[in-house]
């Protein structure tokens, strides 16, 4: 499959999904959310992929929001629909996925771009990383799941603080609100994403993928967490990796998961 807007490149298990158009700071445009929800449908539904680091091209930006340029003359109805539509083909579809996602933020995260790196499932970011929700300096909200994910991530009183000022955040800042797992520098950023993600793909597959879907329970409305949890945790015993991480405990070697 080949995109115009984004690169993919592999790496072992590891999917790169590099967002490619760094002379708009990699903003979000129709054909870019299109193709992110290709990419991570394509990415999710791949056995030689294990886990997904998605990062921007260039030195500059993550991405730095939604194309502005394509919010003209919309309407309420253009608005919901855009709001609708990617929160479900892309931010919803990572969030839910069945393989870890690591957003490698390497420079602006703003609006939609925090959004993004916000429905993945660690973040990791550059030290002149910049981040933020500035819609309300252009009349609008964030429209992607930054209210609920922000809220999530930092508590209602800093992501209220950080919507309603619009102030774009440090990556120091971003770490100490618990916004972003590690930051480190911008030459290491890759090799710490892919270390995670490293140690991610050597547990087992399946196990990885129900702990995604039961944390992710802990914030979705009339669910009860708890009970999704017991759920998956019976499902653990049905596979032949616990047969076979067991067997690896017992055995004193390191085991060998086949995602079955
Ligand atoms: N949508 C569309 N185009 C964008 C964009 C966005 N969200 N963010 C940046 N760009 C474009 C600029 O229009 C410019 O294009 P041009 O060279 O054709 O004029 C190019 O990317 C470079 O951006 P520029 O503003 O010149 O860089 P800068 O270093 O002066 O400023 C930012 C960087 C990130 C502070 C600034 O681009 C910005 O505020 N962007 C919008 C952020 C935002 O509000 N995002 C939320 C959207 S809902």
């Amino acid at each position: 499959m080949s995109f115009q807007n984004l690169l993919i490149e592999y790496k072992e298990r590891i999917q790169y999904i590099i967002i490619n158009r760094e002379s708009k700071l990699n903003a979000l445009n129709k054909a870019t959310l299109e193709e992110l929800h290709t990419a991570f449908s394509d990415a999710f539904n791949n056995p030689a992929v294990g886990g997904i680091i998605i990062t921007g091209a260039g030195q500059k930006a993550f991405v730095a929001g939604a194309d502005i340029s394509e919010f003209k003359d919309i309407g309420a109805e253009g608005g919901g629909g855009i709001a609708r539509q990617g929160q479900k083909l892309v931010f919803d579809v990572i969030e839910n996925g069945n393989k870890p996602v690591i957003a490698a933020i390497n420079g602006f995260a703003l609006g939609g771009g925090l959004e993004l790196a916000m429905a993945c499932h660690i973040r990791v970011a550059s030290e002149n990383a910049k981040m933020g929700l500035p819609e309300v300096t252009l009349g609008l909200i964030p429209g992607y799941g930054g209210t609920q994910r922000l809220t999530q991530l930092v508590g209602k009183g800093k992501a209220l603080e950080m919507i309603l000022t619009a102030d774009m955040i440090s990556a120091a800042d971003a770490l100490q609100y618990g916004l972003v797992n590690h930051v480190v520098s911008q030459e290491n950023l890759l090799e710490k994403a892919e270390e995670l993600l490293n140690k991610i793909l050597l547990r087992a597959p399946l196990a990885i993928a129900s702990a995604i879907t039961a944390v992710n329970a802990a914030a979705k409305d009339g669910i009860n967490g708890f009970e999704v949890e017991i759920d998956a945790f019976a499902r653990c015993f049905t596979t032949k990796d616990l047969q076979e991480g067991i067997a690896a405990f017992l055995e004193k070697r390191k085991p060998a998961f086949k995602g079955e």
